[in-house]
């Protein structure tokens, strides 16, 4: 059976869903860059109405079947834009977030585009790459989730070449 993904703007009825799907301790650990409390409503509150009201930020809600799967977003991180992303676990493994990123790639056409995964996030690095992103590059910073330094790739899509590169 065919699962339809549609992007639609944020609505604050989304916000409590999304706090539901922060407090999954799997995804916290799998994303491992993550908020240093995700229980705590009030930062997560005063985090959602700062990237809502930013320009340089853009948010979709990713639907299923017309449900709240989680949400789509892109920012700018040290000049760099880039793009992340958060699923609710019942929607794990389905193909809904390689759908709903690559809707929202299609939305969003600056490119390059960045994104960030930690090593051992098998799944959202596939995901990537499937998208059409290819790793470029590699850091480490320090895991709320995980409470140590764990090492991450960059990800990216390149400018598209001009026309008639690659073609002599
Ligand atoms: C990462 C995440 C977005 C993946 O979403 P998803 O909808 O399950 O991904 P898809 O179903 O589109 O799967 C894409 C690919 O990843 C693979 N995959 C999915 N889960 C996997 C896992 N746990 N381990 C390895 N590969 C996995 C799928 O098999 C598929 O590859 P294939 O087509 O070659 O078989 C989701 O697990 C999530 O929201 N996790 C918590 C938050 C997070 O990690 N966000 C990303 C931060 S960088």
């Amino acid at each position: 059976m065919t699962r339809e993904i549609l992007l639609r703007d944020v609505i604050d009825d989304d916000l409590p869903v999304f706090f539901a799907q922060q407090l999954d301790a799997d995804a916290n650990r799998m994303a491992a860059f993550t908020a240093k409390d995700p229980a705590d409503r009030a930062a997560f509150t005063a985090h959602w109405a700062t990237i809502r009201g930013d320009d340089t930020v853009t948010i979709r809600t990713i639907l299923v079947d017309g449900q709240v799967a989680g949400h789509v977003l892109r920012f700018d991180e040290a000049g760099q834009p880039e793009v992340s992303y958060w699923l609710g676990k019942d929607y794990w493994g389905q193909g809904v977030a390689t759908g709903a990123l690559s809707a929202f790639l299609g939305q969003q056409q600056t490119r390059p585009l960045y994104a960030r995964a930690a090593r051992d996030n098998r799944a959202s690095i596939r995901v990537l790459e499937k998208c059409g992103f290819t790793i470029v590059g590699e850091d480490k910073g320090f895991s709320n989730a995980r409470g140590v330094e764990v090492e991450e790739v960059i990800l990216s899509i390149p400018c598209p070449s001009p026309v008639g590169e690659g073609r002599r």
